[in-house]
């Protein structure tokens, strides 16, 4: 058995594989070229992957033998999940172990938005900060109280809806699946995006939600309200939002672009009123290495003909 591994890993995690299967493991922090994965994968029996490395229908065609795709991440938006399934290929990915430090990650930056935490440092650290204490320096916006609308609803919007509750914020929410949750008022989606302080998403990007955040949506929006998304860029019309914080109606809080890294000649750069951050909702120690296990397991079971521990679409 082969597997494939397209980004450096740990020793210990090549040493395990090794005991069951010949390995093949990307070394390099840069991308694995396609023609080398293409070559690599086609006689693999499983590949564990990244988000940065797309899975796309015309590779799994060259991988006769594959049987697993392990994704260290929730989203599983970088691999063609039906020409996977159209092959029979399971995929696995990890759910549950990043819900609480994506959750908290969308708190830091609503509260960092609203309270002007980039600017006030960057206010200190460029000399700026003269003269001392002044009634109007900063003036932000509160998190307490305020009405947060939550689109999607499932495990991280729910985390984001628990601590959201400890702020005595109102919560609303418009989810596909029409879940209700104690405490969170389902509404419609416009109704959402016209009523609440702060818009955050937590939605898959599927063919059917990209760009569901339009020029339309935005314009719904309150003035001065606020974007926040740490879920997936492209659910946004990028240069939409940009047009509505450069008027000064929108704040945005993102960790999340439609083109990743942010390019250099993206005008996000140049604005105030946003935070940005470089996709890092699930970035501490101890979920990364949550996520690498549970991606490992998935693996492991595969090779094995094992159920996944956490298999894509199972329930
Ligand atoms: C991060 O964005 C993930 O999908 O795990």
């Amino acid at each position: 058995m082969k597997v494939v591994v397209t980004f450096p890993i740990p020793d210990v995690a090549k040493q395990m594989i090794s005991e069951q299967a010949v390995l093949q493991c990307w070394e390099s922090e840069e991308s694995i070229p396609a023609s080398m994965l293409i070559d690599w994968i086609t006689d693999a029996d499983a590949i564990l992957t990244t988000l940065t490395c797309p899975i796309y229908s015309e590779l799994l065609a060259h991988a006769q033998q594959l049987k697993v795709i392990s994704t260290v991440s929730v989203g599983v938006d970088h691999i063609d999940v039906d020409a996977a399934a159209e092959r029979g290929v399971i995929v696995g990915h990890t759910p549950g172990v990043l819900t609480d430090s994506t959750a908290d990650l969308t708190l830091a930056l609503m509260l960092g938005v609203g309270r002007r935490v980039a600017e006030g440092d960057a206010l200190i650290r460029s000399g700026a900060w003269s003269d001392g204490w002044k009634p109007n320096l900063l003036l932000g916006t509160d998190l307490s109280g305020s009405t947060v609308g939550l689109i999607g609803l499932g495990p991280i919007g729910q985390a984001v809806a628990t601590r959201l509750k400890g702020f005595g914020c109102r919560v609303l929410a418009s989810n596909r699946t029409l879940r209700s949750v104690e405490g969170i008022e389902l509404v419609d989606r416009d109704i959402l995006l016209s009523t609440a302080d702060i818009v955050s998403l937590h939605t898959a990007l599927t063919p059917e939600t990209s760009g569901m955040i339009g020029r339309r949506e935005l314009a719904l929006m309150q003035d001065g309200a606020m974007l926040i998304n740490t879920a997936r860029g492209a659910l946004v019309d990028e240069a939409a939002l940009v047009a509505e914080i450069k008027s000064g109606r929108l704040r945005a809080g993102l960790d999340v672009y439609a083109e990743e890294p942010l390019p250099l000649a993206s005008e996000l750069r140049e604005l105030p009123g946003c935070v940005l951050l470089p996709h890092v909702g699930s970035a501490t120690e101890r979920t990364r290495r949550a996520m690498f296990e549970l991606a490992l397991a998935n693996l492991f079971a595969g090779l094995q003909g094992r159920d996944l521990p956490a298999r894509l679409g199972a329930a």
